[in-house]
């Protein structure tokens, strides 16, 4: 049986656009792809791989206990729903 797995753009404001699926985090994607971006925990705790979301939306893989404004996301623990840009 053969799966079809949506895909997303996602694109960095003044940078580059690349694609991804919901498998994976942005984080992983991002790095994958060679974009630099701090990081610490990976899971959600510390905050310090925060960027802001200027359009789309995302969905937290975990609940995180990091404090972010409203329009910033945490890309360790966050997969695309839809096509997204960010600002790192
Ligand atoms: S790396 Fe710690 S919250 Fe994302």
């Amino acid at each position: 049986m053969s799966e079809t797995k949506q895909t997303r753009s996602i694109s960095i404001a003044n940078g580059p656009s690349f694609l991804s699926t919901p498998d994976n985090t942005l984080l992983a994607d991002l790095e994958a792809q060679g974009i630099p971006i701090e990081y610490h925990c990976r899971e959600g705790y510390c905050g310090a791989c925060r960027c802001k979301l200027i359009s789309g939306e995302v969905d937290y893989t975990v609940d995180p206990l990091a404090f972010i404004d409203d329009d910033e996301i945490l890309p360790c623990c966050t997969v695309a729903l839809t096509d997204v840009v960010l600002a790192i």
